[in-house]
């Protein structure tokens, strides 16, 4: 009779919890573009102004923007040309931009400086990571994920951001009465974000219908909107409040 081999692999979660092995399926593709000349020295020298480190773990926004003004976190802002808009329409208010791709990181602190904002900070790093380990919770008056990368075919919808997982994570930074704001050009993921938002505890829906919400003035066009109207796409704003 043969011995039975003793098994030595441990199983995945056995091996998570040891931290020897980390599962993740990313929202996103680090596409390592180019930085320009200009996008390079925006970061080099106001990253220590502006930029805020997943190093430094939980963020005191009191003690980073040095008062006590609402907080509104953006995740994925692209170039960052409607986050840098907002923030300069609303001075009153503070905001946090999270972005992976560095160019993009590197054009919105360039555009930031040209238009003189101080209410903006941003973090060059996976969401999903600052979610879990800089920010605080019921700290945040809104969360802004405008455009977010549709993942087309059905066999990367796990790729995509927004999950019953991540609707309860932001639910728990925001502050009550805070808004979870959404938009998408992509009919299909509107539909499973709606889906998620109208199972989740603990959010009520702004809509009057129920469902979608007229753009808000205060969210800027921006160029995936732009690229969406000009191949005939729609486009469809969420916005749920957290409930008390
Ligand atoms: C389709 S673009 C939209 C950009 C911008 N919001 C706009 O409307 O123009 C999605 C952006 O989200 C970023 N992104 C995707 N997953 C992310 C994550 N987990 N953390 C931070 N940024 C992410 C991508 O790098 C990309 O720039």
């Amino acid at each position: 009779m043969t011995e039975k081999k003793e098994k030595t692999h441990k199983t995945i979660e056995q091996a998570e919890q040891e931290g020897k092995y980390i599962r993740k399926v990313r929202s996103f593709v680090k596409r390592e573009g180019r930085l320009t000349k200009n996008q390079q020295r925006s970061i080099d020298d106001h990253w220590q102004d502006m930029g805020l480190n997943h190093s430094d773990g939980l963020i005191d926004s009191q003690v980073v923007f040095a008062n006590a003004n609402p907080v509104v976190l953006e995740i994925g802002f692209g170039m960052g040309k409607s986050l840098v808009e907002m923030a300069q329409a609303a001075p009153d208010t503070n905001f946090i931009g999270i972005e992976v791709h560095k160019p993009g990181v590197g054009a919105c602190i360039s555009s930031a400086i040209a238009a003189g904002v101080s209410n903006l900070k941003i973090f060059d790093h996976d969401a999903i990571d600052i979610l879990a380990d800089c920010i605080a919770d019921g700290t945040l008056t809104t969360v802004q994920l405008f455009f977010p990368d549709p993942w087309h075919k059905k066999k990367h919808h796990k790729r995509r951001i927004v999950s019953a997982e991540f609707v309860e994570t932001i639910r728990q930074k925001l502050k009550v009465g805070g808004v979870f704001h959404m938009a998408t050009d992509w009919e299909n993921y509107a539909e499973c974000m709606l889906a998620d938002m109208q199972s989740a505890q603990g959010y009520n829906n702004v809509s009057a219908s129920n469902d979608y919400v007229p753009r808000p003035e205060s969210r800027p066009l921006t160029k995936f909107e732009n690229r969406g109207q000009r191949l005939g796409h729609g486009v469809w704003d969420l916005q749920f409040a957290k409930k008390a």
